[in-house]
């Protein structure tokens, strides 16, 4: 009897290693290898040619001088470790990323009520310099599309250009990366053929939206004229993916609940009318801009900046986007 039930013991014992044995090589056979430069620079390759499908923005003039063949992939991982591949050093203009910087300030200045009692959370079927909402409900859709875009970086304290040099300090501050400065000629450039912005500025100027001057408009040129890698990107990334923690993990600006809202806006508007598709492709708060770049934060986990300047016709990098879909499906890093 008692020599049965060892045996029967000892049976189990064999039969739960083995089956610990399949479940540790099953996971070996289904985990991809570890994040690395030669996993990034893979992906980069296989999509480098979808430059040739998309069109560099040139509705700003100075922005169709960038070069359509220049790409590069960055990410930072969990414990902040940089991995870059491709044109790592290639600088290029921020332009809408920079307005997930002024709804932060904007909200940490204000409060959150305060800020969207005047802008929507609305998602968009509509291209981002779309007038909409200011014609019936008189608010601005949501603060990713320009209107809503002006008008949050109107609302951050300050004269002059005080509200831009607060947006370029907290660039700075994330990427920790003191050299980034806004480029001279494509804020020119952007002053001077924005008329469709001024439009939209004077419109919310008429609802009681705006009370300030034209310098507020100026600031949100001067924002999207911010030069920055993709390597700086995938920071910003990592810092509204981790609650407003910095990749060093220096957590002077924690706050989890504007990271949340952030997080919320880029998934809800950040890729324009292309949000929902994208949602259900990517499945990540992202946030694109006409000069090619794209950030990207894996809640919790990391943050991803590319950049290739040839876009499709929401005006979002379209080597970029997939680029980042592959890393995406190969980690399996949708939230959903
Ligand atoms: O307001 C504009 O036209 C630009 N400076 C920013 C727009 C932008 O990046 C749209 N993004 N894809």
């Amino acid at each position: 009897m008692k020599k049965n039930s060892f045996l029967s013991a000892k049976v189990m014992l064999v039969a739960a290693l083995l089956s610990l044995n399949t479940v540790i090589y099953a996971q070996k056979s289904i985990d991809p290898p570890a994040i690395s430069e030669k996993i990034l620079s893979g992906i980069l390759e296989k999509n480098r040619a979808y430059y040739t499908q998309g069109k560099v923005a040139d509705y700003i003039p100075e922005l169709g001088k960038m070069d359509a063949k220049a790409i590069a992939f960055s990410l930072v991982d969990k414990n902040g470790k940089v991995f870059n591949t491709g044109d790592v050093h290639k600088k290029f203009t921020m332009q809408s990323i920079s307005k997930i910087i002024a709804l932060m300030l904007a909200v940490n200045e204000r409060g959150e009520a305060d800020v969207f009692d005047k802008i929507g959370y609305f998602g968009s079927d509509k291209p981002f310099n779309h007038f909409s909402n200011l014609e019936t409900t008189g608010k601005p859709l949501n603060p990713m599309m320009n209107a809503g875009a002006i008008l949050t970086t109107s609302l951050i304290a300050g004269d002059g250009e005080k509200p831009f040099l607060k947006i370029l300090d907290m660039v700075r501050y994330i990427t920790k990366n003191k050299t980034i400065d806004y480029n001279k000629s494509v804020y020119e450039s952007e002053k001077s053929t924005g008329n469709r912005n001024r439009g939209m500025f004077y419109l919310m100027k008429n609802n009681g939206l705006i009370s300030g001057n034209e310098d507020q408009l100026d600031n949100y040129f001067k924002q999207c004229s911010i030069e920055l890698t993709a390597e700086d990107l995938a920071k910003i990334g990592y810092f509204f993916a981790n609650q407003c923690v910095r990749f060093d993990g220096d957590a002077t600006h924690k706050n989890k609940e504007i990271a949340k809202l952030i997080e919320s806006q880029m998934l809800t508007a950040g890729m324009y009318e292309f949000s929902g598709e994208y949602s259900r492709n990517v499945g990540l708060p992202s946030k694109s801009g006409v000069g090619g770049g794209i950030t990207v934060s894996v809640p919790g986990k990391m943050g991803i900046g590319v950049f290739s300047p040839a876009l499709d016709q929401h005006g979002n990098s379209l080597a970029g986007y997939h680029m980042i879909l592959d890393l995406v499906k190969q980690y399996d890093l949708s939230v959903f």
